[in-house]
């Protein structure tokens, strides 16, 4: 086992760690106070109080009512939970609009969709990575029953502007779903003023849990500090390592995310020389850890197979400091010194 301690952890958006916070006011409901929650006796009503209180913060964080929130196991199960709903409550509609830059969470729902013949409409991005809010508009149809667009993605941190998107889904009159998982906690969202139907949300995104709902909200202070390292990270690759070069730069991002791309090597194997070095970073997303397809989200950037497969995320977060970003600006340059020495190209 490596001991976490001897870790640089830049995947925070794969996972963060469990705040020290969020454990101890976890910890009287995974110990003293197990009573079902639905059960008749006060003992049960404690645990229901407490739930409640959950809710509220919850709310609080999303700038909804309490009442509007459901808690879910995780953000998958709250995207087929949204999918499922929504197709349900206008069963005459056969047509779905989503984004060609989607978490998995909701690509595969939506081809699911497909098999059972909805008709499903992928909406590209520039190679910035935005969306155009002009092509969301014209593929919207009368028989459309949903519109699933994500918040912030996953692997470059571009932030779609969904208070537009919304206005358009709402002026259509068609319900819109979104995929807030890397959005929430790291930029302000405040339902009151954004007409939506559904959003997903993923506890162990913003240090509580898997399996569970949200809670918290340190966000001014922390996203601006987060950001200074991140942007500290980015100069110094790019100062220090020939044609590298941040994916998504010429689009509004998330504060935390850095998306990089780096001629003549291969991602694969950069992630497990880092390893070596005790790095945690990934090649896209998560769950595409051993795929050997390119990232969909850079390919629809219009990044061909080589820069896709070249490029890595780093993804910071609470617990990351000042050293953490000294030792991956130390690492990262020689590693990809090294890849790129051994690199087919590089002998030619
Ligand atoms: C944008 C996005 N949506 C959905 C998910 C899935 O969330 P969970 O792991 O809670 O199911 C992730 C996780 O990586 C994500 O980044």
């Amino acid at each position: 086992m490596i001991a976490s301690d001897k870790i640089t952890y830049l995947d925070n958006n794969a996972t963060t760690a469990i705040d020290p916070a969020v454990l101890e006011a976890m910890r009287p409901f995974l110990d003293k106070y197990f009573a079902n929650p639905s059960s008749g006796y006060r003992f049960a009503a404690q645990v229901r109080d407490a739930i409640e209180q959950a809710r509220e913060r919850v709310a609080a964080l999303l700038g909804c009512e309490p009442g509007e929130i459901v808690f879910t196991s995780c953000g998958t199960e709250s995207n087929n939970t949204a999918f499922h709903s929504a197709l349900e409550a206008r069963r005459e509609c056969k047509h779905v609009v989503t984004t060609a830059v989607e978490h998995s969470a909701v690509r595969k729902p939506a081809q699911e969709l497909e098999r059972q013949g909805y008709e499903v409409t992928v909406i590209g991005v520039d190679k910035s990575g935005r969306l155009s809010l002009r092509a969301v508009a014209d593929a919207i149809r009368p028989d459309t029953a949903l519109v699933s667009v994500m918040w912030a993605n996953n692997e470059t941190g571009v932030i779609f502007p969904i208070e537009e998107i919304a206005q358009i889904a709402r002026d259509k009159n068609v319900p819109l779903h979104t995929d807030a998982v890397q959005a929430a906690g790291k930029i302000p969202i405040k339902l009151r003023e954004v007409q939506l139907q559904f959003l997903s949300i993923s506890g162990h995104k913003l240090h509580a849990p898997k399996g569970v709902g949200a809670l918290l909200s340190k966000l001014p202070e922390e996203q601006s500090r987060v950001r200074n390292l991140r942007d500290r990270f980015e100069k110094a690759l790019v100062e220090k390592i020939p044609n590298a070069r941040v994916n998504g730069a010429g689009a509004p991002r998330l504060a935390n995310t850095s998306s990089m791309m780096f001629d003549d090597i291969e991602s694969d194997a950069a992630l497990m020389m880092l390893d070596q070095e005790n790095i945690c970073c990934s090649a896209g997303s998560a769950c595409r850890t051993g795929s050997l397809q390119p990232s969909h989200v850079l390919s629809a950037m219009g990044l061909v197979n080589e820069q896709a497969r070249g490029s890595l995320r780093f993804s910071f977060g609470r617990f990351n400091d000042d050293k953490d970003i000294d030792r991956a600006i130390d690492v990262v340059p020689r590693v990809i010194g090294k890849l790129r020495a051994l690199s087919p190209v590089s002998a030619r």
